[in-house]
């Protein structure tokens, strides 16, 4: 085997590096969702610092490469504990994400066997981490006079001349036009691409013809096409009686990388139906994933299990060579995870058995 090949394995639509992400991210393509589940404070892996007090600073070069190459579309998925993503959650603001949802993934009252002493500790056993959604904050027009989204566009509206109660006829609605897209407050809505479209060309028709055209970006003399705009923002596809609250053991069984029958290879191994989930949430088959801190690469086989493509990185040889190999073994099964949702009732009758 080459050095080359022992840096980079490829299957499935999936490429592994063995390296620093920061260092090999600049091949990838942009990526549509991005699964960020690196250090945690807890001192769990070689690298992982033994304070959260000590994640910020650690993260932050590592998101601003993730942010320098995210576009609208992308979603990112922040795990952690509690206390480390409210320590970072500050980072992903400035560097342009916006809060969307925090999961829960609760691993059950069978997680608590031989990880807490109470007495000691001084407080109830930890069964939990979090996964949280952020997506980017879209802003429009030339570098300099860029506004957030709503905002322009309401401006764009505001330009044509028209008073703001005529969009709705533009839509052919009562009021939501107003309500919804053209509104000031929190109550904005996303305007969706069919809305979007009848504004536009309303607009491009009956508004002042000197400030023509209207919804186009500066540098461009046409308002962006229906499917133009329907890419800025994050994709997001909500599964029938899924919440944010994930009841899920701890991965055990075959699907746990092991050294020997006691002993795990990676204590982070995140479970497959947890990162099948969110990738079908937040993307489409074909779309491209980032997992910059790969550990066992996880996300990589989840991705290759829900056809999308994925890149991976990890820097531990160690780590990087397992997820090669489990690469290696894995088998596509053609239906088996991507329609099998995690519904209430049956993941509490898991949850109940673990
Ligand atoms: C929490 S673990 C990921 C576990 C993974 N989700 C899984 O299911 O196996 C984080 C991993 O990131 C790796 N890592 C840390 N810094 C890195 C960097 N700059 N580039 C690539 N990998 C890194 C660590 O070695 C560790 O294995």
């Amino acid at each position: 085997m080459s050095h080359e090949q022992k840096r980079r394995t490829s299957r499935h639509n999936v490429v592994l590096h063995c390296g620093d992400f920061r260092e090999v991210c600049d091949s990838w393509p942009a990526p549509t969702v991005i699964v960020v589940d690196g250090p945690y404070g807890v001192g769990g892996f070689p690298g992982d610092p033994y304070s959260h007090a000590e994640l910020p600073a650690w993260y932050e070069p590592h998101i601003a490469e993730m942010s320098a190459r995210a576009t609208p579309e992308t979603t990112l998925w922040f795990w952690n504990t509690e206390v480390g993503w409210a320590t970072v959650h500050p980072v992903l603001e400035r560097l342009g994400w916006e809060y969307r949802s925090c999961h829960i993934w609760d691993k059950g009252v069978g997680h608590i066997a031989g990880n807490a002493n109470s007495k000691t500790l001084r407080k109830f056993p930890v069964v939990t981490e979090v996964c949280v959604q952020y997506v980017r904050r879209v802003s429009i027009g030339a570098n300099g006079s860029a506004q957030p989204l709503r905002d322009w566009f309401r401006n764009e509206w505001m330009r044509t001349g028209l008073p703001l109660y005529v969009a709705n006829r533009a839509c052919g609605v009562k009021n939501a036009a107003t309500r919804k897209y053209l509104t000031k407050d929190h109550l904005f809505y996303f305007p969706p691409p069919e809305a979007y479209e009848s504004i536009a060309r309303y607009a491009n028709r009956h508004g002042q013809a000197a400030g023509r055209p209207y919804y186009s970006a500066p540098d461009r003399d046409r308002p962006y096409s229906p499917e133009e705009w329907a890419r800025m923002r994050a994709k997001f596809y909500c599964e029938v009686g899924v919440t944010n609250v994930w009841r899920e053991p701890a991965v055990r069984g075959a699907e746990r990388r092991k050294k020997t029958a006691h002993k795990c290879i990676h204590m982070n191994q995140k479970p497959l139906r947890l990162l099948e989930l969110i990738l079908r949430a937040s993307s489409d088959p074909g779309d491209v994933v980032w997992e910059p801190f790969g550990g066992l690469c996880s996300t990589a086989i989840a991705a290759a299990s829900t056809g999308r493509r994925c890149y991976s990185a990890e820097i531990l040889p160690e780590y990087f060579a397992e997820a090669s190999r489990r690469l290696a073994e894995y088998v596509p099964q053609s239906k088996a995870r991507s329609a099998d949702a995690i519904a209430p009732a049956r993941e509490t009758a898991r949850h109940r058995s673990a």
